[in-house]
């Protein structure tokens, strides 16, 4: 069931971290991506870890950084299972533009592998260019990036 009580989208902390990893499968599923989550993106990065909250906990988060060349980069970026096509990924997303752009961002990127077609689709609904790059994870390991300039209407 789709919850309707509109979410909060602001800067989040550790204990949402622990809280989102607590419930990672209701974010990533069967993938394991905990590694990913790393402690010092929070403490270093908290501007630009966004989390939407509810009465019914948080429903999508989005962890990134800017670079000191102006790019707005997101790590991760997921919405819990039961909200899914709400809107709320590209909602998170320009959160984390404004957060962005607000510490000197000119432009996103992000990047996925290129088996994740879902991944693909909702950038380019959000109007990213994509394209693989080989090599990009080491030998062998192509990835798709994704970048679009800011400001992100
Ligand atoms: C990818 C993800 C964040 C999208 O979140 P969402 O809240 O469902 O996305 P939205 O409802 O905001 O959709 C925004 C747009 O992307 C499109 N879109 C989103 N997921 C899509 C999918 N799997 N296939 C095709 N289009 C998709 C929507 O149709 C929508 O397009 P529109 O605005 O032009 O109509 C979510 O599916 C998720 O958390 N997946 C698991 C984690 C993951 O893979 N994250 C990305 C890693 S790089």
């Amino acid at each position: 069931m789709i919850p309707v009580m509109p979410e909060h989208i602001a800067p989040a902390g550790i204990d949402d971290l622990h809280q989102v990893l607590a419930d990672h499968h209701r974010y990533w599923g069967e993938r394991d991506l905990r590694p990913l989550h790393l402690s010092a993106l929070v403490h270093e990065f908290g501007e630009t870890f966004l989390a939407a909250r509810a009465e019914d906990g948080i429903r999508g988060y989005v962890i990134g950084f800017v670079t000191p060349t102006g790019t707005g980069y997101v790590h991760l970026i997921a919405t819990r299972d039961d909200t899914r096509g709400t809107g709320l990924g590209r909602r998170l997303y320009a959160a984390f533009a404004d957060a962005a752009h607000r510490h000197g961002a000119v432009r996103l990127k992000a990047i996925t592998s290129p088996g994740n077609a879902g991944s693909i689709a909702f950038h380019r609904s959000l109007g990213f260019d994509a394209a693989v790059v080989p090599d990009y994870n080491g030998p062998g390991r192509d990835m798709v990036v994704f970048r679009r300039a800011l400001p992100f209407d």
